[in-house]
């Protein structure tokens, strides 16, 4: 079968399965193609929430499928490749938590979407990196535990100076892997160009952005800019999507290492498979823990 052969294939399927296609921006080109929503993970998470299908079908990493399942547990949620994970998802566990919250009983503990479910469970609302700055904002309390990404972290923290935010130390290892020194070498080779940045990115990289955001909004500013060049300080993917969109722009990778493997894992196949329900992860959670985490994504949907 050619691609789009097997996109008409899943195009069909999905149809007859009144399923939803749900596909984190770092998807690759044929993957958002096939896909009825396409976003970053608070899109995708709002989604979840807002859209009325029996069975979804996440194409991303782990904890975005669990997002999907604790917002609608009473659907099917499928994540497309079975081994797709966020390795900062696992850096911290319960008890770290725990333990924290009985030294600290004044504090609130906000975790980022990307974290297990059985985190989520233990801490009072979660983020993404398009709303952090605003839910922590909102927050009441003046003592806050950000986990797990010490980046994004520090990045709200610059943004929220009047709160005592403590981190850990956690952290995306794609991202982080950038240094300043990539930083100057991509600025040298392309002087006019913009650099957009994720906040996951080190503080030393964050600092000489133009503009810092989440996935969804670093591809709105490059749509919407006037400018020509971009430096995409981010997961590749971006760059080779908004070329694609854009071809009047010209949108170099801030360093070609930025790529994440476990979310290129997911290919056309695993999305027929988890289609026809012969591969796949079907998401599946304990109640109690479910009822626990789901209470922090609600807390993140009301303040975002
Ligand atoms: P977004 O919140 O921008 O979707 O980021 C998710 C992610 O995993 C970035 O590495
Ligand atoms: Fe996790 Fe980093 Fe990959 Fe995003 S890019 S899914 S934070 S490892």
């Amino acid at each position: 079968m050619t691609t789009y052969e097997l996109q008409q294939e899943i195009l069909r399927l999905k149809k007859e399965k009144n399923a939803c296609i749900l596909a984190h921006s770092y998807q690759g080109h044929d993957v958002l193609e096939i896909a009825d929503i396409c976003g970053d993970s608070f899109r995708l998470s709002q989604a979840a929430a807002q859209v009325d299908a029996p069975l979804f079908i996440v194409c991303g990493v782990h904890f975005m499928a669990e997002t999907v399942k604790l917002l609608s547990p009473e659907k099917k949620v499928i994540l497309a490749h079975p081994q797709a994970g966020c390795p900062m998802a696992e850096q911290f566990g319960p008890e770290e938590v725990l333990a924290f919250r009985k030294e600290n009983p004044d504090a609130a503990v906000v975790c980022y979407v990307n974290t297990t479910a059985a985190l989520k469970a233990v801490c009072d609302v979660c983020v993404t990196s398009s709303s952090a700055v605003n839910i922590v904002k909102k927050m009441t309390q003046k003592k806050i535990l950000f986990i797990p990404d010490c980046h994004l972290g520090a990045y709200v923290a610059s943004h929220v100076p009047d709160k005592e935010i403590v981190l850990w130390n956690g952290g995306c290892p794609i991202h982080a892997g950038a240094t300043k020194e990539d930083v100057a070498r991509v600025k040298a080779a392309h002087p006019n160009a913009k650099l957009l940045v994720h906040p996951e990115c080190l503080p030393e990289v964050v600092e000489q952005a133009d503009m810092v955001g989440s996935t969804a909004d670093i591809l709105k500013y490059a749509r919407q800019s006037t400018a020509k060049e971009f430096i995409i300080g981010t997961e590749i993917s971006i760059a080779e999507h908004l070329s694609f969109e854009c071809p009047e722009k010209v949108f170099y990778p801030m360093w070609p290492k930025l790529q994440c493997a476990d979310m290129r894992l997911t290919t056309l196949p695993d999305v027929h498979r988890a289609l026809l329900g012969t591969g796949g992860l079907v998401m599946e959670m304990e109640a109690g823990q479910m009822a626990q985490a789901r209470r922090c994504i609600d807390a993140m949907i009301r303040l975002g």
